[in-house]
């Protein structure tokens, strides 16, 4: 059950996922480094925190060092729930895989379930996020557009009639997808100006925005939100921060307009990927709305944007008490596997959300996962890309920047047209193209 094509993997020269391995992973390993040794900073070097932590940097250490060399992938050492289901996978699928030489989903994966072990085995540090600074930092820095969504908030759930609905519909889907582009594991390819440019809120910019979705089915979904009453919709997230909160508004906008009467926000385990939302990420987040100080001093707002931003956030605070909006996470999520496991691996998750009337996929990982991270002609429909479970489950749409090689859904001569202006790298790997996928999938 596997699909007809071959999955990327670093050993391809010149590919994202040789890149990733080369040059990415070690960045990323090392700010994980730099973040235990500034919480050691704080520390008495004679207490057992700091002792432990010197054990976390040798394992970090290791860590790098075992990817430098290609050595094999070793079994997860720590006694976590998901712990045996890695390594039933590792020896049944990936028993001679290499950092290299193993696919790039998995072995990527298996990078972060790694960093986790180094410390989950500790008793003073099993709760430390190394990325959750990074998380928080990225989000002050997006003060522009929170206030700008928080000011329209009022306007886009007025009464109003069909065709207006459809309007606002337009504008937040492109708002939420866009709120992908700004993933930290990625941050080091852009600039300031880019992420800027890719948040934006004004309408403008968003139709200027819309020729860089290559595949395109914005109408089709909402041929079915439009339909929708008081339906159940589910999130499987990506990342903290800006992203997160361009979820929550658009989650508020279907419960709003009674699409919706539960949404539920999936997210990760574990520390995933940088910037990936947790459960914690939540809370973290209303909180960081609700202070005054936290954003930057010299942010221009006045005193009804800070308003507007309090009642929004106010209002998404009652959603989770009563139970409109639920945040829950699951292991399969933060497994190596694509989701053409999710029936077989994870099927109470299935069956349950199964029962769901939408699954909107947010990012490129996701998107990875569905497709399983194969060479997949560009033209291969996307029904067949998901697999058969995944094509007969509920209506799912993919909202996903290009950040990586693989893609599906493209139509004939498509590429050709999009690779007169853009080079490979560009449509395929830089989050400046994006794709709105969607599959009607077979509700039982
Ligand atoms: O490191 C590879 C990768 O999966 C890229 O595909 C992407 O840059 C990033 O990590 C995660 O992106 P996202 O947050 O959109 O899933
Ligand atoms: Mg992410």
């Amino acid at each position: 059950n596997n699909p007809p094509y071959p999955a990327y993997r670093a050993t391809a020269k010149g590919s994202f996922a040789e890149d990733s391995t080369i040059r990415r992973w070690p960045i990323i390993i090392d700010s994980a480094i730099t973040e235990v040794k500034e919480a050691m900073d704080e520390m008495s070097p004679h207490g057992p925190e700091y002792i432990e932590g010197k054990e976390i940097l040798k394992g970090i250490d290791t860590l790098k060092d075992e990817i430098l060399k290609d050595k094999p992938l070793r079994l997860i050492h720590d006694d976590e729930t998901d712990a045996e289901s890695w390594n039933s996978n590792l020896r049944a699928h990936f028993p001679f895989a290499t950092w290299f030489s193993g696919t790039w989903l998995f072995n990527e994966c298996y990078m972060y379930r790694r960093l986790r072990e180094c410390f989950c085995i500790t008793t003073y540090w099993k709760d430390f996020d190394p990325f959750a600074r990074q998380k928080i930092a990225t989000f002050r820095s997006s003060y522009t557009s929170v206030f700008a969504l928080a000011r329209k908030m009022p306007e886009l759930i007025k009464p109003m009639d069909k065709e207006e609905w459809k309007f606002v519909y337009h504008e937040l889907i492109q708002v939420c997808l866009w709120g992908n582009a700004t993933d930290l594991s990625l941050l080091t390819n852009m600039t300031e100006e880019d992420i800027k440019r890719l948040q934006a809120t004004e309408k403008h910019r968003l139709e200027e925005q819309r020729k860089f979705i290559v595949v395109d089915h914005i109408d089709k979904l909402w041929e079915q939100i439009e339909t929708l009453e008081n339906g159940k919709i589910e999130f499987v997230l990506d990342n903290s921060g800006f992203e997160v909160f361009v979820d929550l508004v658009l989650a508020d906008w279907l419960i709003q307009t009674k699409k919706a009467s539960q949404v539920i926000f999936n997210c990760k385990t574990i520390p995933w990927f940088v910037s990936d939302v947790m459960p914690k990420d939540v809370p973290i987040l209303f909180e960081s709305c609700l202070d005054p100080t936290f954003f930057p001093v010299d942010t221009k707002r006045t005193t009804e944007d800070v308003e507007a931003l309090e009642k929004m956030v106010r209002r998404w605070q009652q959603y989770v008490q009563e139970g409109q909006l639920i945040i829950r996470s699951h292991p399969f999520w933060c497994s190596g596997l694509s989701y053409w496991y999710l029936k077989s691996d994870a099927p109470g998750l299935y069956n349950d959300m199964h029962s769901s009337d939408l699954v909107i996929f947010k990012g490129d990982l996701n998107y990875r996962k569905l497709v399983f991270c194969c060479d997949w002609p560009v033209t291969t429909p996307f029904e067949e890309a998901i697999g058969k479970d995944m094509a007969n489950f509920t209506s799912i749409v993919s909202l996903r920047t290009n950040k990586a090689d693989p893609i599906v859904g493209l139509k004939e001569g498509q590429r050709e047209e999009i690779e007169k202006e853009a080079t490979y790298n560009e449509w395929r790997c830089s989050g400046k193209y994006a794709v709105v996928e969607y599959n009607k999938g077979h509700k039982k």
